[in-house]
């Protein structure tokens, strides 16, 4: 109902431009996206060719230090990590004190923050070794404090971490592993793992990444910006969006599983109905994550043996979709989180961790874009304007006379 021509007017010089659509916050050398095209790049790196051959740790220095890392680097980095994959006793303490069904997406942002608390050396978002050893503790810590938010939801106890394992293999095993029982991993399922991690890992400036410049352009630490970050992704139109998939194909499941009659509940728009999964801010054609977690997800169904019936439903929504008007003339098409969860369904996450893995794998990327923003000069605290929509000027009126 508001005329924002004529308030633009009034104005003058100020451009409105919700959700940001057409306003870029800053300048960034990290990761390239065509949405017309389909095409992603982080450091100019093609994301297929990064799925197809790189590994998640690799991928992480190349977003954070801006080249593809040597053996000898990426030994070192790796090493590093693996050493402060650790939490302090205390903070074990914590996963005691959050309710048995707390989320856990609110639980590792608590937990995010916390870290703050623990660790005085992390304060000062100019001091270089500061900010480094900040970097290696959330790339460590991050995925001990997800799993044990998991096995906390579960009244598991919590397993310390095993430093003989690589990075997903030790997440996988402290989130599904039982305290004296020896826990096999599938190669093949921590591979999928560490690339769906890789997909992940940056995709600009999106609005959890947008929030943890925003919180660190007023010079807050890396901590206090990536809880922020986690809390951002928390949303269903974002992150969440991979558990909503899966509600969503769980419903038309448990109501007959008549795709098209929810297509076309979606197409009328029904209040709180849309396909989850589908459309993208920026990409205009499909996403080309999505390309590779389709094909993931059918190895991953097929190698588990469990067959899903949500994946071919989830294969028959595509399908109706990608042909229908509605659809085509918005141009929405599959994004990332279409797939992902039946995938993680497979591996054995229950819902309430889809977003949580979608985080562990957006690390590497807010903490780029953390470090970038910080070191750039022309970084402004962030501060955006408004049109006032309010009333005039009115004196106040005592209460005994309204
Ligand atoms: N289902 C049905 N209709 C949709 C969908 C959808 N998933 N997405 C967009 N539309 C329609 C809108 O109703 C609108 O139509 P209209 O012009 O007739 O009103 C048009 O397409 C444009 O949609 P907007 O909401 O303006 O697009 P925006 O760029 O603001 O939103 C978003 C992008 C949030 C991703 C949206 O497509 C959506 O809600 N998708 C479902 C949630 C989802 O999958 N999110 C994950 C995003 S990817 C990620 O975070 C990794």
């Amino acid at each position: 109902g508001i005329d924002v021509s004529s308030l633009l007017k009034e104005t003058g010089h100020v451009a409105v431009d919700p959700g940001y659509a057409n306003t870029a916050s800053c300048a960034s050398a990290i990761t390239y996206i065509d949405g017309e095209a389909g095409i992603l790049r982080y450091r100019g790196y093609p994301i297929e060719q990064l799925a197809e051959k790189s590994t998640f740790l690799e991928v992480a220095y190349l977003l954070i230090y801006g080249e593809l890392p040597t053996r000898k680097q990426l030994d070192e980095f790796t090493t590093n990590i693996t050493k402060h994959t650790l939490l302090r006793e205390e903070m074990r303490l914590f996963f005691d004190g959050f309710p048995r069904d707390a989320h856990p997406m609110a639980v590792l942002s608590s937990a995010v923050s916390a870290l703050s608390t623990f660790y005085q050396d992390s304060l000062d978002p100019f001091d270089k070794d500061q900010v480094e050893i900040s970097t290696i503790r959330l790339l460590a810590k991050f995925p001990t404090i997800a799993s044990y938010a998991h096995q906390k939801s579960i009244g598991r106890p919590l397993l310390y971490p095993d430093n003989s394992l690589g990075y997903v293999e030790n997440f996988l095993r402290m989130t599904f592993g039982v305290p004296s029982e020896p826990y096999e991993v599938d190669p093949v399922l921590v591979n999928v793992l560490d690339m769906l991690f890789i997909l992940h890992a940056d995709h600009e400036q999106n609005c959890s990444t947008s929030t943890v410049r925003l919180v660190g352009s007023s010079h807050a630490n890396l901590f206090a910006s990536v809880s922020a970050g986690v809390n951002a992704l928390f949303g269903p139109l974002h992150g969440g969006a991979n558990q909503a998939v899966l509600e969503m194909l769980q419903d038309i499941y448990n109501s007959g599983g008549d795709v098209k009659a929810f297509v076309e509940r979606v197409k009328r728009k029904e209040k709180g109905v849309r396909l989850m999964g589908f459309g993208h801010r920026v990409y205009r054609n499909y996403d080309p994550r999505a390309a590779i977690v389709k094909k993931a997800a059918q190895e991953v169904l097929s190698r588990t043996g469990q067959g899903d019936p949500l994946l071919d439903l989830a294969m028959s929504l595509e399908e109706i979709a990608l042909n229908d008007e509605y659809f085509i003339e918005r141009k929405l098409y599959p994004n990332v989180d279409f797939y992902t969860g039946l995938i993680y369904k497979a591996m054995g996450f229950p819902t309430e961790m889809f977003t949580v893995l979608f985080a562990i794998g957006r690390l590497p990327g807010w903490i780029a874009q953390w470090r970038e923003m910080i070191e750039d000069p022309m970084t402004r605290i962030g501060r955006p304007r408004q049109l006032y929509v309010g009333p005039s000027a009115r004196d106040y009126v005592p209460i005994e006379q309204r």
